[in-house]
């Protein structure tokens, strides 16, 4: 599968436009993004087949890794958002998106006025991270786009990951995920794997396969369902239903498998470039300035314990446990006496 992988985005695919689905197609970027992608090369926009986002929030000065940077679109943009101080690294398996990639990086380092270029880009398979010179506990942010999906071995990625994060650092990632488990014939067909869609996990496999990889508590930051958009391939897929999503798993020992109310809250300060009036954790979790906000343990800790800790006042601390944190979609599972009617004693 790999050897067809590479085949599709070095051979066949030349642009976005040989696409056959709509799988790798991001949508609009924010506002604040716009000059910056402007000032991307052409070559490496048209070989742009993310599905998502891949831009947190506070990047100034920050490491990061790009899983899969293909011809370095992400990679280019974060480059000017973490600045001169800060660093970022792109790997993929495929020469002529690599070759692509590094034929620009002399432009995007001018571009944004960087006396030396803060990108670097390795020949590698996301399954063997750890055969490439990457050092353990470096990168604060590890990013990836369209690209989980096409590996063969997701759990050694994120093994991979985690062991390549620093402790509180994040794996920020837009991915296509299904309703349900693809069935191995529509896996085994190289069009729909290439295309993003056929190697897509069942989002809740990928749930469990993040608990069971160290990330006790994944955070869906926004999805999306995907149209397909080519009638015989949406034959061949029947019911399935895609997404596309972006998850943020927080590289944090502490964070336990559901959110416990231990009478915490937190204030945004309104600090973060961009997010003058609210922050976006995550989906359920959008922060308005100035406000108190009542969180649950692990939305403390992932605040506290990584970079967006000086944006935040904290209130509380985790001395009392009040059970299960009930705005987070777990709820006492046992039925109150008032509900089952009279108890009888035996
Ligand atoms: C859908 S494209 C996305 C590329 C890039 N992230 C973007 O947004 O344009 C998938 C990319 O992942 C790379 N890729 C797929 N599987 C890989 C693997 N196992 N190891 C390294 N790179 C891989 C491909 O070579 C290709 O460049």
């Amino acid at each position: 599968m790999r050897n067809d992988v590479q085949d599709y985005y070095g051979k066949q695919l030349q642009s976005s436009d040989d696409l056959q689905t709509n799988a790798c197609c991001d949508q609009e970027p924010p506002d604040h993004l716009k000059p910056l992608l402007a000032q991307l090369h052409d070559e490496v926009v048209t070989r742009y087949y993310g599905c998502g986002l891949v831009s947190p929030e506070h990047l100034d000065g920050m490491r990061i890794l790009d899983l899969g940077s293909g011809s370095g679109r992400d990679v280019y943009l974060l480059s000017a958002l973490v600045g001169e101080h800060g660093e970022v690294v792109g790997v993929d398996m495929t020469d002529e998106q690599l070759e692509v990639a590094r034929r620009h990086q002399d432009y995007h380092r001018e571009q944004f006025g960087h006396s030396t270029s803060n990108v670097r880009f390795l020949k590698g398979y996301i399954e063997e991270l750890d055969t490439l010179d990457l050092q353990d506990g470096y990168f604060d942010i590890i990013i990836s786009n369209c690209v989980i999906n096409l590996s063969t071995d997701k759990a050694k990625v994120l093994a991979d990951v985690k062991r390549l994060l620093k402790p509180g650092g994040e794996f920020y990632f837009s991915d296509v995920y299904a309703d349900r488990r693809v069935p191995s014939a529509l896996v085994n067909d190289p069009v729909l794997y290439g295309e993003c869609l056929s190697g897509a996990l069942y989002w809740n496999d990928f749930i469990n396969l993040g608990k069971r990889s160290g990330f006790a508590d994944p955070r869906l930051v926004e999805s999306r369902r995907l149209t397909i958009e080519n009638p015989a391939i949406e034959k061949k897929l029947g019911n399935i239903r895609f997404y596309s999503a972006t998850y943020r798993l927080f590289n944090i020992d502490e964070l336990e498998p559901a959110c416990e109310d231990y009478g915490q809250a937190v204030i945004y300060k309104g600090t973060l470039e961009n997010c003058p009036h609210a922050f976006k954790l995550d989906d359920h979790h959008i922060i308005e300035t100035g406000k108190v906000f009542p969180v649950c343990g692990n939305t403390w800790l992932m605040l506290e314990k990584s970079r967006f800790a000086g944006h935040f006042e904290f209130i509380g601390n985790f001395d009392t446990h009040y059970g299960i944190f009930e705005d987070c979609g777990l709820n006492v599972p046992f039925v109150d006496n008032e509900d089952a009617g009279a108890a009888s004693c035996c």
